[in-house]
């Protein structure tokens, strides 16, 4: 699959490493091929492809982004058409002494999908950090596996999505419609709290358990 990325920070490139060992080309839509995310997630995979973000976007069948959320806005509008792409938000609108940082009005995704109306977008990849990202295996669960909470309007791009969660590891759980991502920016508010700030460290994610399954 042809995969591009705006942003390419800790978590653009964690999720990117990731999706390169999968075999998925992976571009990099780069609004400047010097900055330092760019050159680091070079160094680290130099399968990465570096592009202009409307050549990176043209090509691709999923975009993800993964820029601090006050840059969606600027970073959308430099990407080219997005018209049918499916657009993967990992971003998190997080206020001050984390809080919502759209104080729970509406979530960030629908922000997001705002900016892009003609974008299948899916909230994915934002509960947990960068590091589960990087690696999500956690020994001792058999066959237990960590849960990925997703949400978004598009059904078929909702399964797109999925796919590419099973396909390294993730149980992929559908929330429903996009809507559903404040709960899921609230749950990443309790990750971050519990993780970093409460100090438990980011080693850890949540699992689904079902009695009937
Ligand atoms: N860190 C985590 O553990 C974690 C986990 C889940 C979700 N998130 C969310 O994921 C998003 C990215 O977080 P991160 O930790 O990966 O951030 P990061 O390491 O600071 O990386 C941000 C990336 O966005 C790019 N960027 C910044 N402004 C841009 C603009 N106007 N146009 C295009 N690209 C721009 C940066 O490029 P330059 O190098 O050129 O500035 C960089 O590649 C955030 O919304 C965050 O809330 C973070």
């Amino acid at each position: 699959m042809n995969i591009a990325f705006i942003g390419i920070g800790q978590v653009g490139s964690a999720l990117a490493g990731r999706l390169i060992s999968l075999g998925h080309k992976v571009v990099i839509a780069a609004r400047d091929r010097n900055s330092n995310s760019v050159k680091t997630a070079l160094a680290k995979y130099p399968q990465l492809e570096v592009t202009s973000p409307p050549e990176a976007i043209a090509s691709a069948e999923v975009v993800f982004l993964a820029t601090p959320f006050s840059a969606n806005q600027a970073a959308l509008a430099e990407a080219g058409d997005l018209s049918g792409k499916i657009l993967v938000d990992c971003t998190n609108p997080v206020g001050i002494n984390l809080t919502h940082g759209l104080k729970s009005e509406r979530s960030g995704a629908e922000v997001v999908q705002s900016l892009v109306p003609n974008a299948k977008v899916v909230k994915a990849f934002t509960i947990y950090g960068f590091e589960n990202f990087e690696n999500n295996t956690y020994p001792k669960y058999g066959d237990l596996k960590p849960a990925m909470l997703i949400a978004g309007d598009d059904v078929i791009a909702k399964q797109v999505v999925s796919e590419l969660c099973q396909s390294w590891g993730w149980e992929a759980v559908d929330t429903g419609n996009l809507s559903m991502s404040l709960h899921l920016e609230h749950m990443t508010l309790l990750w971050i709290q519990m993780a970093r700030i409460q100090g438990l460290g980011p080693d850890f994610v949540w699992a689904m358990l079902r009695k009937n399954k």
